[in-house]
């Protein structure tokens, strides 16, 4: 039986995937190196430091920075991705959330969030809906990255459910893998080739109903 729900919140709850994507480019365009959507999909989930290291690597820049610069650079994007986010407003919710949020609450289906982001908060606030969340795990609260399972399981155990009683909802390729290694269910929301290894898939949150979870969690 389907007892909660963890959501992702980058990509999934609001489009911030959409402003990482934009922050991060701008950044490498500064350093003289390019990148498209393709690669960026190896982005999403992944921490803001990880991010970075893997953009010098495409870049054949990954031994040209000392730490501190290489945490200036981090910092630069955060600051202009703070920007982006600054003006958020609750219509910035993607299509289907907020009616799917108050279908699992009258369904007493649990709601987690499990974000890589040491911004989840902010963005949570300018939505306005930390309400509808039993559980927030963030970057602060795990030692891990995904697609280590530990974020998902965190949130699990706070909301005191099995595992296999969850479904984790996830726009990014590392967050599936995530979601699986923790054993529960996963949904991808997006590109059907690069979320493959979902259990279900959905191209938009449009199509995220409570109904839709559930026969899908059962296999129907
Ligand atoms: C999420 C996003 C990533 C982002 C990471 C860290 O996982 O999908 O694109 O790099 O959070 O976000 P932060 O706000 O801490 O830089
Ligand atoms: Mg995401």
């Amino acid at each position: 039986e389907l007892k909660a729900v963890i959501f992702d919140l980058d990509g999934v709850i609001t489009d911030t995937a959409e402003y990482h994507f934009i922050a991060w480019k701008q950044l490498a365009e500064e350093l003289g190196i390019t990148f498209d959507r393709a690669f960026n999909e190896q982005l999403k989930g992944v921490s803001r430091m990880e991010s970075l290291e893997r953009i010098l690597a495409l870049g054949g820049q990954a031994d040209r920075y000392t730490m501190a610069e290489k945490e200036a650079l981090a910092d630069k994007k955060n600051e202009h991705y703070k920007q982006l986010i600054a003006r958020m407003t609750p219509d910035d919710l993607l299509p289907g959330i907020l009616d799917l949020l108050r279908e699992l609450k009258r369904e007493n289906v649990k709601i987690g969030l499990a974000s890589a982001s040491k911004n989840a908060f902010t963005v949570i606030e300018r939505l306005q809906i930390g309400e509808y969340f039993d559980t927030i795990v963030d970057a602060a609260k795990v030692k891990n990255s995904k697609p280590h399972p530990e974020i998902f399981l965190t949130a699990a155990k706070q909301l005191q459910v099995d595992p296999s009683a969850c479904v984790g909802v996830e726009d990014a390729q590392a967050g599936v893998a995530a979601i699986q290694a923790a054993n529960m269910f996963a949904i991808g929301v997006g590109d059907e080739e690069a979320l493959k290894e979902a259990d279900y898939i959905v191209q938009t949150t449009a199509e995220l109903t409570y109904d839709v979870i559930v026969r899908a969690f059962h296999r129907e």
